[in-house]
């Protein structure tokens, strides 16, 4: 009820074409209910940097937090274009929104869809979600470098870990494992190298499954997990991981669930003092940008978890049971990004 004021970020890339189409799949899903939305849209990302030099400004960045919630498209130029080194767009602009609205949990859910082809000969019942922290690990920016250029370069790259930080995305985790009809849940870290901050991820999922005694734990190394990954994904139901791993985890889990462009995702702020954002998991793909042919699954799969955190779970399931029936049907499909986004909004629109 009432209006809901959603700031959308197209960004780079492909980003505006498959935002366009989740937009449309939002407009369908709420069209007759008493949900509406105001949109703002904000230009950032690498090409507008490339023109005028700014990221992220403090005006930009006020601005996005009068909102209720972010739809992104991807944000991200060439990789290696070296007027991009330094990555300044990923952490001065993605990065920074996920740290700035302290969006501790990404979520990323894998369902491999009945009717869609897995890379896997035999991938079973896929249908986990990787609980990923959002706002630590490697990717604060704890680093440096000195001797740059020469054979005595050492670089450095920090990962942070706190205990504050590390227990909450766990709460968060078992929470959502307890609630989830598996109530299963693994830890993937690296205890056996990464010991001090092995030990606190340990330590911490060892304390609170003391108080969620229905929920079965279980831990996994990272390189075994992404074994299992591949060879028995069924076994997940909730992983629970730091920043990095997290990252390489769900693109793998995209890939086994019928493609990075069916991979959404949501950055939440879970006390809901900052706007959550949502995106799909892949990046601009700048080798088939301006083709219209990206796949904009993701992104209206993204507009289903905005629903939902925004509590619009009978418009969220309108988009998901839309996507399901396309999924279903479309086998060797070769269909354009509008040709997709026409589909699933026509099913959004058909009364079920
Ligand atoms: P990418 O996800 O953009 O592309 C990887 C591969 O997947 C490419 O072959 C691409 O064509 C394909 N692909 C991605 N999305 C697709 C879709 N919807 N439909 C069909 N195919 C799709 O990853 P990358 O090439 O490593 O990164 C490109 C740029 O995007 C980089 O600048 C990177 O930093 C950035 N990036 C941004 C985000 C984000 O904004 N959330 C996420 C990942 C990468
Ligand atoms: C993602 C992306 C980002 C990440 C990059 C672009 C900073 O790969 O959203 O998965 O590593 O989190
Ligand atoms: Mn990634």
């Amino acid at each position: 009820v009432g209006t809901v004021r959603l700031a959308v970020i197209p960004g780079d890339g492909i980003g505006p074409e498959v935002v366009g189409e989740a937009l449309r799949a939002l407009d369908a899903a709420v069209a007759g209910s008493d949900v509406a939305f105001e949109q703002t849209p904000f230009s950032l990302g690498a090409a507008r940097y490339l023109e005028t030099g700014d990221v992220l400004t403090d005006d930009d960045l006020a601005a996005i937090k009068e909102h209720d919630a972010i739809l992104l498209g991807a944000v991200g130029g060439v990789p290696g274009d070296p007027r991009l080194a330094g990555a300044n767009i990923e952490r001065g602009l993605l990065l920074k929104l996920r740290f700035e609205l302290d969006h501790y949990v990404n979520l990323r859910p894998t369902v491999l869809h009945p009717g869609v082809s897995s890379p896997l000969a035999h991938p079973g019942e896929v249908d986990f979600v990787v609980v990923r922290e959002g706002t630590e690990g490697p990717y604060v920016g704890n680093g440096g470098a000195i001797r740059v250029g020469t054979p005595a370069e050492v670089a450095n790259e920090v990962s942070v870990n706190t205990a504050y930080g590390v227990e909450r995305v766990v709460r968060y985790a078992f929470a959502a494992a307890s609630d989830r009809p598996r109530k299963r849940l693994t830890l993937v870290h690296k205890t056996n190298v990464l010991v001090f901050a092995g030990s606190l991820w340990k330590r911490t999922v060892d304390a609170v499954a003391a108080e969620y005694p229905d929920v079965a734990v279980d831990y996994l190394h990272v390189d075994a997990a992404t074994i299992f990954l591949v060879t028995d994904p069924a076994r997940f139901d909730v992983i629970v991981t730091d920043n990095l791993f997290g990252d390489i985890l769900t693109d793998l889990a995209g890939a086994i669930s019928g493609g990075i462009g069916l991979a959404a995702s949501g950055n939440i702020n879970p006390d809901g003092r900052f706007p959550s954002m949502f995106e799909p998991v892949h990046g601009s793909a700048p080798d088939i940008a301006g083709k219209g042919i990206a796949d904009p699954t993701a992104a209206i799969l993204s507009v289903a978890l905005l629903l939902d955190h925004l509590g619009h779970p009978e418009q969220a399931a309108k988009v998901q049971r839309a996507v399901a029936a396309d999924i279903a049907e479309r086998g060797d499909m070769r269909r354009s990004t509008s040709e997709v986004g026409d589909a699933i909004v026509a099913r959004i629109g058909a009364h079920d």
